[in-house]
């Protein structure tokens, strides 16, 4: 009996020891549809991760990037690979149940219902992540809406940590109405910002019930026009030039690029190149950043959710086998929300406990 089965056996005896599950595999660079679903070796955990047993994931647009190789960058990252992909199964956040965990592990326990966000493999039915990226699930949220909370933590480490928001600031956030942009409305709010969010008209009212206090309608007005007033402005979309967002900013504001068109080749990194060389000519700041996730975020963002004050926005909801199907969509650039994969439908939907 190996590792595993040995934690299985002591942990679920009642549970049939498989070494299979289903997955999403990624071979090769291409459009989701190189994408297959297949019965695959269980991953086995080390020492210091946590086997989860995954209940729900969340389609991003960076398990896009992964998945199509674009921005061809992505390929020489540890999420890439080169000539072709090196991790099997793609899927970063997610939401499940604790299966089994390795020697060093002692904040978990099978059993205990987790939310995080793994480099890879998350678009299976067992994933192998380590500890520190894991916490409890909050005890308010199905898994499902669990699976949509990781990315929280882009909008947090944005408006928080890079931009330095504080109470009472002046918030501008384009690209509100996506799968971080809904976050960043309400954790913006949370921290205490007065919030300006820029969307289209289609969203107009999803952004404000979200708790916007001022929101741009991008097809009727344009945010540059009011002048420098903002603190930080958190920028999704990246489609206006570096100095037209300066424009907008106090004097000691902070500009956070999160995106932005370099193309196929280096897509939002050279935006984010060429902001912090210009940053050294302006008192305004540049402050690009990678989200790096951590628990410590997970539990802020946890507490959040479970005071009320954020909540997942789920706008479509896939089987682990239309995982392409989910990929296409949020490829397009166009989401109202979160992209949440059922991957353990029966139990992805249930209620906390
Ligand atoms: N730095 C990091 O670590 C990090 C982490 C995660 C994500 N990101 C990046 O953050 C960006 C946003 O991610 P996401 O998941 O929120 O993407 P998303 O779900 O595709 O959302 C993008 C939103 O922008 C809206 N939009 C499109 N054109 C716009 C415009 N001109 N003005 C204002 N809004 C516009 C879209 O709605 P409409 O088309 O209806 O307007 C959509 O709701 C992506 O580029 C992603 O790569 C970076």
């Amino acid at each position: 009996m190996d590792a595993v089965e040995q934690l299985n056996a002591t942990s679920a005896p009642a549970r049939v020891a498989s070494r299979t599950m289903q997955a999403i595999v990624h071979r090769k660079y291409g459009m989701p549809d190189v994408l297959a679903l297949e019965e695959i070796e269980r991953p086995v955990p080390g020492d210091e991760d946590v086997l989860v047993r995954v209940h729900a994931a969340c389609a991003s647009i960076g398990d896009h990037h992964v998945v199509t190789g674009k921005p061809y960058l992505i390929r020489l990252s540890p999420f890439g690979g080169l000539p072709r992909p090196r991790n099997l199964v793609p899927g970063a956040a997610m939401a499940g149940r604790v299966e089994a965990v390795g020697a060093k592990v002692t904040m978990f326990r099978p059993g205990d219902e987790v939310f995080g966000q793994a480099a890879t493999g998350a678009f299976a039915e067992y994933l192998v992540v380590p500890a520190k990226l894991l916490a409890p699930k909050p005890g308010n949220l199905s898994f499902e809406e669990a699976a949509a909370v990781p990315w929280g933590a882009t909008a947090l480490q944005g408006l928080r940590d890079a931009g330095g928001l504080k109470p009472g600031q002046r918030v501008l956030i384009n690209g509100a109405s996506g799968g971080v942009g809904t976050w960043a409305v309400q954790i913006a709010k949370a921290l205490g910002g007065h919030v300006t969010a820029v969307c289209s008209t289609r969203n107009v009212a999803r952004v404000r019930a979200l708790g916007a206090d001022d929101v741009v309608d991008y097809a009727q007005e344009d945010f540059l026009a009011g002048g420098p007033r903002f603190d930080v402005m958190l920028d999704l979309v990246g489609n206006r030039s570096l100095s037209d967002c300066r424009s907008v900013l106090t004097s000691k504001g902070a500009y956070v690029p999160c995106s932005g068109g370099g193309g196929d080749w280096v897509g939002p990194f050279l935006r984010i190149l060429g902001g912090l060389v210009s940053s050294l000519f302006t008192s305004r700041k540049l402050k690009a950043f990678v989200m790096t996730p951590n628990r410590d975020d997970l539990l802020f963002l946890k507490e959040l959710v479970e005071a009320g004050k954020a909540l997942p926005v789920i706008e479509r909801r896939y089987a682990l086998s239309d995982v392409g199907e989910a990929l296409r969509y949020v490829g397009e650039g166009h989401a109202q929300g979160q992209t949440v994969i059922r991957i353990a439908p029966e139990l992805a939907v249930r209620s906390a406990s």
